[in-house]
Order: structure tokens, then C-alpha cells, then sequence
């Protein structure tokens, strides 16, 4: 097989616990339905994020006490709807960089691309697509000093080890003295992460089930989308939100371009998402163990989420 999705599906769907993975939940329909979620009154995390950016970039760009020009550089840009806050203060003060967001959606990028320039033409963007760290690593022989933006709890979805070597590898491709400002989801009463991942309307749920008709449509199954119902389950002890799909009944899935078929049992579970909560304690740790000192938290009033910085140790 050389096509990884395909991959990724079958090595997921025939392990004992099966699991897909949430990184392909963002294909075009699911990239929608995601503006779905950000947009429920019950999702806390683009709010509270969007208030300590539109509250705090001044207090954000005086604490990395750079020179300029500096590099602003975005994983995972997306929308760029909450960055947008925090580009237009620097823009305002006449602020001297170049925002290089990064993206593997084309569209995306273009999208982006266009709103800023109509919206600030006299920033310097200079968007890339496609692999962060080959683009990271052009960025580290850049004379000027760069900012890494990690944003949205992006990762909330990655379990610890993956998490350590993610940020162990985004510290090896900044110079001493980069900064990343990352956002992590906090813990809280858990009755309010329970509501914004178990929506009353659905919304989580069809995010999820809209994974098993991509695999329909790119791998040619069968999957019959009312034979699925979808689980979640947030444990405040270890501060994990995981995702499931259920299988309704004992079942047989088809994979035409596959060759393949795989059987579910009755109540047998696909694990869909990780999307872990912090505790502050636990990301200033996480922060010494993969190279950064420094942290400083810029928080919302409610005390929901954290845009973290870290400083790259010497
Ligand atoms: C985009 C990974 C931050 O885990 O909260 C939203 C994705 N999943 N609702 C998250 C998501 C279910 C989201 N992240």
C-alpha cells in the first residue's frame, strides 16, 4: 500500500483496540464542521483564546523582548481568525516582521493569504505549504529572531511521549533565545469540557462520524454511517478527553479499492481523539523536559486556557 491514509486506516481498524487517528478528521467537509465547533456557545477554547489575544498581545510582544525585524512563523495556521489580533497590534505600532504561516491546505493558505492582505496590506507574509519541520529548518538559518505559534490546543491531541518528541523536535530547529507560544487547554470543572465535546446538537458527533465517510469516499467502503454512534468520555484525573465511534451492531465493512474487509462487534469501539487538559504545573514541566525555560502563562479571564511562552535554552 503507498498511500499512508490508506495505511493508517487498516494498521488502525485491525488493532485489537481499534483506533483511527484525529488528524485525518480535516478534510474539506470536516474543516467545516470544525468552524461548526468553534462556533458553539459550549466550546470555551477559540473564545478564551481570542480574548487573551485580543487582550494581551501588548503584554504578549513585550515579553519576548525581541529586536526587530522578527520572524513570526505559525503551525498549523488554518483560519488565522485568533492570530489576526495579535498581527494587527504589531501592525498598529508600526512593529517591524514577517509572519510566515504555515499550512498543508493549499486552500487554506490561500484563504488566509487573501483576508490578510485585504485587511492588513502592509504586513509581510510570506506563506508556506506543507511540512513544518523541512520549513522550520530553513527558518533556524534566518538571522533574525522568530516566534513559533503553536495555537488552539493543538497539543491537546498528541498522548505525553508524542507530545515530548513533537516539542523536542520543534526546539531543535530554533536558535537560542526563539520563543514558542503555545496554547494548552486547562483543567477545569470537568462538567465544562464534558459540554464542549458532548454537544447537545450533534455537531461532535457528526465531526467524527464525517471521518468514516471520507474513508468511503477515498477507500471505497461501506460504512454505513447510522450503524455508528459516537462516545466521549473526559477523565479529570488524568485530564483526558477521548473520542470514540461505536459500533452499533456486529458488522462487516467493505474496502473495495482495499481488497479488504474488516468486522466490528457489537459495542466494540473505535477510538477517534485525544484532547488532553493541562495543569499549569504540568506544562511548566513539560516545558523543562523538552529544552525551554522561562514559561510565562497569558491567560483569559476565566481561567480556561493558557497561550504559554517558552524560551529556547542556551
Ligand atoms: C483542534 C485539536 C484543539 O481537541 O479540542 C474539537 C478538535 N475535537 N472538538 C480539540 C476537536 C472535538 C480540537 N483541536
Amino acid at each position: 500500500m503507498n498511500n499512508t491514509f490508506a495505511k493508517d486506516v487498516i494498521e488502525g481498524l485491525s488493532a485489537q483496540h481499534k483506533h483511527l487517528s484525529s488528524k485525518y478528521f480535516y478534510d474539506d467537509n470536516g474543516s467545516r464542521i470544525f468552524q461548526e465547533i468553534m462556533n458553539m456557545p459550549e466550546y470555551y477554547l477559540t473564545d478564551a483564546e481570542f480574548e487573551i489575544l485580543s487582550l494581551q498581545s501588548k503584554q504578549i510582544i513585550e515579553a519576548l523582548e525581541f529586536s526587530t525585524p522578527f520572524n513570526i512563523v505559525e503551525l498549523g495556521a488554518g483560519d488565522g481568525l485568533k492570530t489576526f489580533k495579535l498581527l494587527e497590534y504589531l501592525v498598529n505600532h508600526n512593529i517591524d516582521f514577517n509572519y510566515v504561516p504555515i499550512d498543508i491546505s493549499q486552500e487554506a493558505i490561500d484563504i488566509l493569504t487573501k483576508r490578510l492582505k485585504d485587511r492588513l496590506p502592509s504586513l509581510k507574509v510570506k506563506p508556506k505549504v506543507g511540512d513544518y519541520f523541512e520549513i522550520l529548518k530553513q527558518n533556524k538559518k534566518s538571522d533574525y529572531p522568530s516566534l513559533l505559534l503553536f495555537l488552539g490546543s493543538n497539543i491537546g491531541n498528541y498522548v505525553p511521549k508524542k507530545a515530548k518528541e513533537l516539542l523536542q523536535l520543534f526546539n531543535d530547529n530554533m536558535k537560542v533565545g526563539d520563543k514558542l507560544l503555545i496554547g494548552f487547554d486547562i483543567k477545569k470543572n470537568p462538567i465544562v469540557i464534558h459540554n464542549a465535546y458532548y454537544d447537545k446538537q450533534g455537531i461532535t458527533k457528526r465531526f467524527n462520524l464525517n471521518l468514516l465517510l471520507r474513508i468511503n469516499r477515498e477507500l471505497e467502503a461501506d460504512f454505513k454511517i447510522d450503524d455508528f454512534d459516537f462516545y466521549c468520555h473526559y477523565n479529570p484525573d488524568t485530564g483526558e478527553v477521548k473520542s470514540y465511534l461505536v459500533s452499533l451492531r456486529q458488522q462487516t465493512v467493505e474496502f473495495k479499492a482495499l481488497q479488504t474487509t474488516i468486522d466490528f462487534d457489537f459495542n466494540e469501539l473505535i477510538w477517534t481523539e485525544l484532547s488532553k487538559k493541562y495543569a499549569l504545573s504540568e506544562i511548566e514541566s513539560l516545558a523543562k523536559q523538552t529544552g525551554f525555560s522561562n514559561s510565562k502563562h497569558f491567560l483569559d479571564c476565566k481561567h480556561y486556557f493558557t497561550d504559554s511562552l517558552w524560551e529556547k535554552l542556551a
